[in-house]
């Protein structure tokens, strides 16, 4: 079987070293902003964000702890918009500056819960880093601190992004044909 890098149907949207460059510069800005913080924690919500999360934090040099969330919206979900927390943080948010890194941000939903669920438990502050912005598929609004690319509506995969699972791995953000 064909490995996933040579599907004909894929292609290239945003290349690896276009996103690792946009990744330096929100390490920057993000260490500069919580360069005072004394307890941030830097939560990434799976499975989606991991390889984005990782290649973040490792530009990071503000002491940190790493958690996640993860959720799920499609599927069983009753009526549109109702997300589901599939797996809670360990650690506890009171009090901390609370760094949310996700992997796309599309209709709003899953931000929208799981800002509102760390609001609930009284983290001190809490900012949302997005690798990347669907813009046009929004219905509600969620406010994104630290942004890598907008994108047009169009179903990507790779860099951490699936399609049935698929596609993960793939270095780059690309999109089916
Ligand atoms: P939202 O709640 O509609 O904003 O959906 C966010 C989640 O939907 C993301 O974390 C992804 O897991 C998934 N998602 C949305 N758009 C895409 C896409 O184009 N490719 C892959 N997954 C996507």
């Amino acid at each position: 079987m064909a490995d996933d890098v040579a599907n004909p149907d894929l292609r290239v949207l945003i290349p690896a070293d276009a996103l690792q460059a946009r990744i330096a510069e929100l390490a920057a800005a993000i260490n500069r902003d919580y360069a005072a913080s004394e307890r941030l924690i830097a939560i990434g919500v799976l499975k989606g964000s991991v390889f984005f999360l990782v290649d973040l934090l490792k530009h990071l040099t503000v002491p940190l702890k790493v958690d996640f969330f993860q959720t799920s919206s499609y599927g069983n979900a009753t009526e549109p918009g109702e997300v589901r927390i599939k797996k809670d943080v360990d650690l506890s948010v009171r009090g901390a500056d609370v760094l949310l890194v996700e992997d796309i941000v599309d209709t709003g939903y899953t931000l929208r819960t799981i800002l509102s669920l760390l609001k609930f438990r009284q983290a001190k502050s809490v900012r949302l880093c997005a690798l990347l912005d669907k813009k046009a598929r929004r219905e509600v609004e969620v406010p994104i601190d630290y942004k890598g690319f907008e994108i047009e509506d169009v179903f990507v995969v790779g860099y951490g992004l699936d399609h049935a699972e698929r596609y993960r791995n793939l270095p780059f953000i690309g999109y089916l044909q």
